[in-house]
């Protein structure tokens, strides 16, 4: 089967820094609570396991917020836990409280036991992504994506989302060979789950590295950097004849700019405190950047987002060689108005569009 021509490809060509004719969007968490038709299907599904394992939701659900806005990507809707859920740790997502395992991995004897899961477990995230490649007609690009040993890891030991990281910290100071087994099995884990992604027909993909930015100085290289840099080296880079760029996202990580920029990925996702500028000519456009809004911009007010949005793209300069894809600094809030998500889309392409013409 060939796949369909691909109508939209401004996303891919801005991240291999080819020339565009408008800086392209998309969001951290798109497909969400701030959408009601999103908390519709939820609650035909049941919960939100059951939403992500069954292909036709995730599909619908992956394909809401592109019916509701002109965005220049498709992200699949699945989450960075699905690997440790087919390791075997009992995953659960309760109301109002987030994940958590019903067996964290905090002893020697939990760490011996770990292996890298049958990706045949995961079996239904590689269906949802060729039925949402089927269902997209390329229309836009698909993103596909994983969480970072390091990031993964946090749930795995803390059980939990954490606001201190005190369990996995422990494990760090205390046994870092421990730590250093689980990373490596992530590392090797994530590696296969992207590629099989990539092998669904995911068109580029993302590492999210949400927790990478409470690891101290050098530490953050040695738990984090060097095991997404094992899975960089690891994924299939092209695919159907196109080559598959890959986004690394360190939030808290602009301090590191230069080093996660060095690891092989095409782009690099950056959260609001850092000045797309400062960050373009420390890496001198070896790679595109991605980000960079404050999400909490679109509770603002119309002038608010419109202005906000400008800064970022003017923050980031000329773009006749694309290099930037326009995105929030972190996820989308579920309590954001959809009213200015459809702002914010009117204003970076038609404020990008324009300064494309100069
Ligand atoms: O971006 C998208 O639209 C694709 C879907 C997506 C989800 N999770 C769906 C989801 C993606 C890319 C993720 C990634 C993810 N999951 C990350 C990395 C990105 C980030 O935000 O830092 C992390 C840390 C997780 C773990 C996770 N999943 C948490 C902490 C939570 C609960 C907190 C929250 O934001 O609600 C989830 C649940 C989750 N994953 C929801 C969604 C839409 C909300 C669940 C619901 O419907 O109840």
């Amino acid at each position: 089967m060939t796949a369909p021509i691909l109508k939209n490809d401004i996303f891919l060509r801005s991240l291999m820094r080819e020339p565009v004719p408008y800086t392209p969007l998309w969001l951290m968490r798109q497909a969400g609570r701030y959408l009601p038709e999103y908390n519709e299907t939820r609650a035909r599904a049941g919960s939100f396991l059951a939403l992500a394992q069954n292909r036709e939701y995730a599909c619908e659900v992956t394909l809401q917020p592109l019916l509701r806005f002109k965005l220049d990507a498709a992200i699949l809707f699945s989450d960075i836990l699905t690997i440790p859920h087919a390791m075997g740790l009992g995953l659960d997502f309760l109301t109002g409280e987030g994940p958590k395992f019903a067996h964290p991995v905090r002893h020697e004897d939990d760490v011996k036991k770990l292996v890298v899961p049958d990706m045949a477990k995961l079996q239904y995230v590689f269906d949802a992504v060729s039925l949402i490649r089927k269902e997209l007609d390329g229309k836009v690009p698909l993103i596909g994506f994983a969480g970072s040993p390091w990031t993964v890891g946090c749930y795995m030991v803390e059980g939990q989302g954490s606001s201190d990281y005190r369990l996995i910290k422990t494990m760090l100071y205390s046994r870092p060979d421990l730590l250093h087994r689980i990373l490596e099995i992530n590392a090797q884990a994530t590696t296969e789950y992207l590629n099989a992604q990539i092998q669904a027909g995911a068109q580029a993909v993302m590492i999210f590295d949400s927790w990478g930015g409470v690891l101290a100085d050098g530490l953050f290289h040695e738990f984090s950097l060097a095991y997404t840099h094992k899975v960089m080296r690891g994924l299939i880079r092209e695919h159907e004849g196109r080559k598959v760029p890959a986004i690394v996202f360190t939030k808290g990580g602009a301090q590191w700019i230069e080093q996660i920029a060095s690891i092989g990925c095409d782009a690099v996702g950056l959260d609001w405190t850092a000045n797309l500028a400062h960050v373009r000519q420390r890496t001198a456009d070896s790679v595109a950047l991605q980000g960079n809004l404050d999400p909490m911009a679109l509770f603002g007010g119309e002038a608010a987002i419109r202005a906000e949005a400008r800064r970022v793209i003017d923050d980031f300069g000329p773009v006749k060689n694309g290099g930037h894809v326009f995105n929030l600094g972190h996820g989308i809030s579920r309590f954001t108005p959809p009213e200015a998500v459809s702002v914010l889309v009117d204003e970076v392409h038609t404020y990008s569009r324009a300064m494309h013409q100069n």
